[in-house]
């Protein structure tokens, strides 16, 4: 099965596969590894734009390294999952001072590097230098599980490795060159464009024929994972305060908790502390606005904002400033607080 299966992932990769993403066609490990961390939880449609206004901003790791976190987060602002921004910032700086500014050629290595887990390392290692390794993001798992017809539990760390080693068992060989850059692309593209989640297109796969899955008539059984994460919600209340002219008084968050190192406004824990904050001339201004649910990961947020007429020569609660729009515009900023403050319901 095994030759067979990578042959034919190869092959249906060089005809039908994507081929002309910016970050192909290259063996920069700097673009590569852009790519692969933007990829990670966001479609390849939303990447391209944010792709090439990193790398014209940032031509080089080292140009990376030495901006300030605050721009690499108002770049990074609407990708969501802001950890990857921060560790993509401290990746390129440990490339500099780690390796003198040359991104390792070797998985194990680059997987040492913050944001670097063990399928994105396979990959820029592949892509870039050739090197003959698994990878297995969540699409992959998914193609694997399916024609192997995997069913063990995911959520069960043995089975977990277990698959990486049918993975691994699975790679076209060694002595066939260029093969692993195609046969890793390959199988990105078919997670991401064949077999998919719901409505997988077997008919245009080209390993339908080994599909164990599709023998059973049930590929969208695969791949079993039962544990769920544990969801939690919290309710937040939001200081909405726009001055005379329109600006907004926002305050960057602390480098833990929520929306890390963002700016943001004035976030409380209740109605009343936020009315406590308030400078007491302002309290009867605060009217409660619409609230709402944001959905992160592992938390339901529930928001609440309250508007107040604010006074541009006097502080807000917090250690804000009042950023006009055109300020505020390229600023990291929390999707629900950019709505927000872009509703103009002042
Ligand atoms: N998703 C993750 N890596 C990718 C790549 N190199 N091309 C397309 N989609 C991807």
């Amino acid at each position: 099965m095994a030759p067979v299966f990578a042959a034919s992932v190869v092959r249906w990769q060089r005809a039908h596969g994507r081929s002309k993403l910016p970050w192909q066609n290259t063996r920069d490990p700097y673009r590569v590894w852009l790519s692969e961390v933007m990829l990670q939880q966001t479609q390849v449609s939303t990447v391209l734009g944010y792709f090439d206004r990193f790398l014209a901003r940032f031509p080089t790791v080292g140009e990376l390294a030495a901006a300030g976190e605050d721009e690499v987060f108002g770049l990074w602002s609407g990708l969501g999952y802001y950890s990857r921004a921060r560790n993509m910032h401290r990746c390129a700086q440990e490339v500099m001072t780690r390796f003198g500014g040359t991104f390792p050629r070797q998985s194990e290595d680059l997987e040492s590097l913050p944001g670097i887990g063990r399928s994105t390392a396979a990959a820029i290692a592949a892509f870039c230098f050739g090197e003959r390794v698994a990878i297995l993001d969540g699409n992959v798992k998914r193609v694997l599980t399916r024609v192997l017809g995997f069913d063990a539990d995911l959520s069960v760390g043995a089975s977990e490795r277990a698959l990486w080693n049918e993975a691994t068992e699975l790679l076209p060989p060694a002595s066939e060159r260029g093969a692993i850059e195609s046969y890793t692309q390959g199988l990105m593209d078919l997670g991401a464009t064949v077999c998919l989640s719901r409505k997988p297109n077997c008919l245009l796969c080209p390993v339908n024929e080994l599909c164990v899955a599709r023998r059973q008539g049930t590929p969208e059984a695969y791949p079993v994972k039962t544990r769920k994460v544990k969801r939690t919600s919290q309710s937040l209340w939001l200081l909405q305060a726009n001055d005379e002219t329109g600006r907004s008084w926002l305050e960057k968050r602390p480098a833990r908790g929520v929306w890390a190192g963002l700016y943001c406004l004035p976030v409380f824990d209740s109605h009343a502390a936020l009315l406590e904050a308030l400078p007491v001339g302002l309290r009867a201004t605060a009217r409660d606005g619409a609230s709402f649910v944001h959905v992160l990961t592992h938390k339901d947020l529930h928001l609440h904002p309250v508007r107040v007429e604010g006074d541009a020569r006097a502080a807000m609660p917090g250690g804000g400033q009042w950023f006009a729009p055109p300020d505020w515009e390229g600023l990291g900023l929390p999707a629900p607080v950019r709505k927000l403050l872009g509703s103009g319901e002042h």
